[in-house]
C-alpha cells in the first residue's frame, strides 16, 4: 500500500485523498447531494445525538464482530452500499471493490447501474452478494436481473424505492457530469489536469452500464435523463410484492424512511427493510436514517432485518446503530472514497478502518459480540438547559 493510502487512518482523510485523484466531476458525483445537502449533512450529525456508555471490568481480551445478513455469516457488521458507475472513479471499478470486501469478510452489493455485470462480480467474487434493482419501464429487464442473479449465485435482492425521479444534484449541474461524460470546458480543464485518470479511461474497456448493455442505449445524457427515461414511476406495493415471489429468497426494501412503509414491506414479505435516504441524493431535507432506526425496529423489528445506511463514517456510528436495534449497516461513499484514492487496495482501506475502529470501540465500550450491544450502552444526549443572563 502506498504511504499516503496508509496515512489516511480515517474516511475523512480517504475523501481527501480522492478529491486529489479525481477530476471534480467525479469526486463531486460522488461528495455531493440532493439541494441544500442538509440531508446528507445530517446523516453523520444526527449520530451526535446519542452517547456510548462504556461498561468496564468485562473481559475483553477476545472480541467477536461476526454476524449474518439476509441468511449469509460475515464477518463484521458493515457490508457495502450498491453504488453507481465504480470504474468511473477507479478502472478496476465494482470488481476491486468486491475483491476488497472479499478480503474484509463481508458482503458486496452491486447496483443495477454498474460499470461491471452481474456475472462479471460473481467471477471475481464468491462471498455473499446483493443485487439492487430498480423497477425499469420494460419490466422484461427485471425479470432478467432476477434470472440471471439466481444463476450467478446472489444471495439477495434490494429493490431501491427511493428514486421516483432523479434528486436535484446541483453539482452535477455545475460539473455536466453524465454518462459517459459529456463536459463543460472547466471540467475538462479539470479533467486535463488529471492525466493518469485520463490515460485508464482512454486505454480500458469504456464506460457502459454493464447490466443493461443489450436492452437501454449507453448513449445517456444526464443520469437524471436516465432515471426518467428508464425507470417505472407507476410502481406500487403489489409489484414489489410480485417482484418477492419471483425472486423467491431474501429480499430488502431500501430507501424506508418510516415505521409505516416499513410495516408494509413487512407485510409483502421482505425479509428486510433497508433504511436510508440515499445519502441524501434525493429528497433533501428527509429525515436521517438513525433518526427513524428506532420506531422502525420497534415496527418490524420482531420480523424484518432492518439494516441502517447513510453517514456511518465511524466504529462509533456503527454500534449507535446497533444498540438502538439495527441487525447491520451499509457503507456506500466510504468505500467510493478509499477506491478513487488507491483502487482494490483504498477500499480495502476503507472497510479496514471501519472494521477495526468497531472492534477497537467495542473493546472500550465492553461489547464482547455483537449481541452485547443494546440499549444498555446507548443514552440520549441530554439538552443542556439554555442559559440565561
Ligand atoms: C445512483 O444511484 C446515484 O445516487 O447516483
Amino acid at each position: 500500500m502506498s504511504r499516503k493510502l496508509n496515512r489516511c487512518y480515517n474516511i475523512a482523510r480517504l475523501r481527501e485523498r480522492a478529491s486529489k485523484r479525481l477530476p471534480a466531476p467525479m469526486f463531486h458525483y460522488i461528495d455531493g447531494a440532493a439541494g441544500d445537502e442538509w440531508t446528507m449533512n445530517r446523516n453523520t450529525q444526527a449520530f451526535d445525538a446519542y452517547e456510548l456508555v462504556p461498561r468496564y471490568l468485562v473481559d475483553v481480551s477476545k472480541i467477536d464482530l461476526s454476524t449474518s445478513v439476509f441468511g449469509q455469516p460475515i464477518d463484521w457488521p458493515v457490508f457495502c452500499s450498491p453504488t453507481a458507475m465504480n470504474r468511473l472513479f477507479h478502472h478496476e471499478g465494482e470488481c476491486a471493490v468486491a475483491r476488497a470486501a472479499a478480503d474484509e469478510g463481508t458482503m458486496y452489493s452491486l447496483s443495477s447501474i454498474s460499470t461491471a455485470s452481474i456475472e462479471e462480480v460473481a467471477e471475481v467474487f464468491e462471498g455473499p452478494k446483493l443485487f439492487q434493482i430498480y423497477v425499469f419501464k420494460d419490466r422484461g429487464i427485471d425479470r432478467e436481473f432476477i434470472r440471471r442473479c439466481k444463476d450467478a449465485g446472489y444471495a439477495a435482492l434490494a429493490l431501491t424505492v427511493d428514486v421516483p425521479t432523479a434528486g436535484n444534484r446541483e453539482r452535477d449541474l455545475d460539473t455536466g457530469m453524465t454518462v459517459p461524460p459529456r463536459l463543460t470546458l472547466m471540467s475538462l480543464l479539470d479533467i486535463a489536469m488529471h492525466p493518469r485518470w485520463v490515460w485508464n479511461h482512454l486505454t480500458k474497456r469504456p464506460i457502459e452500464l454493464a447490466n443493461v448493455r443489450d436492452r437501454v442505449s449507453n448513449d445517456l445524457t444526464t443520469l437524471s435523463q436516465f432515471f426518467s427515461d428508464q425507470l417505472d414511476r407507476s410502481v406500487t406495493w403489489d409489484d414489489a410484492a410480485s417482484m418477492i415471489d419471483e425472486w423467491g429468497g431474501p429480499f430488502a426494501i431500501k430507501g424506508i424512511l418510516s415505521a409505516a412503509d416499513a410495516t408494509r414491506a413487512a407485510e409483502i414479505g421482505a425479509s428486510a427493510v433497508i433504511i436510508s435516504n440515499h445519502g441524501g441524493r434525493q429528497l433533501d431535507t428527509a429525515p436521517a436514517p438513525i433518526e427513524v432506526l428506532k420506531e422502525v425496529v420497534d415496527a418490524v423489528g420482531d420480523r424484518c432485518e432492518v439494516i441502517l445506511e447513510g453517514g456511518v463514517r465511524r466504529g462509533v456510528h456503527v454500534m449507535k446503530a446497533l444498540a438502538l436495534g439495527a441487525k447491520a449497516c451499509s457503507v456506500g461513499r466510504p468505500y467510493l472514497f478509499g477506491l478513487a484514492a488507491g483502487g482494490e487496495a483504498g477500499a480495502k482501506k476503507a472497510l479496514n478502518i471501519l472494521r477495526t475502529d468497531l472492534e477497537r470501540d467495542m473493546t472500550l465500550v465492553g461489547c464482547r459480540n455483537v449481541n452485547e450491544i443494546d440499549s444498555r450502552v446507548i443514552r440520549d444526549v441530554p439538552v443542556w438547559p439554555v442559559s440565561r443572563r
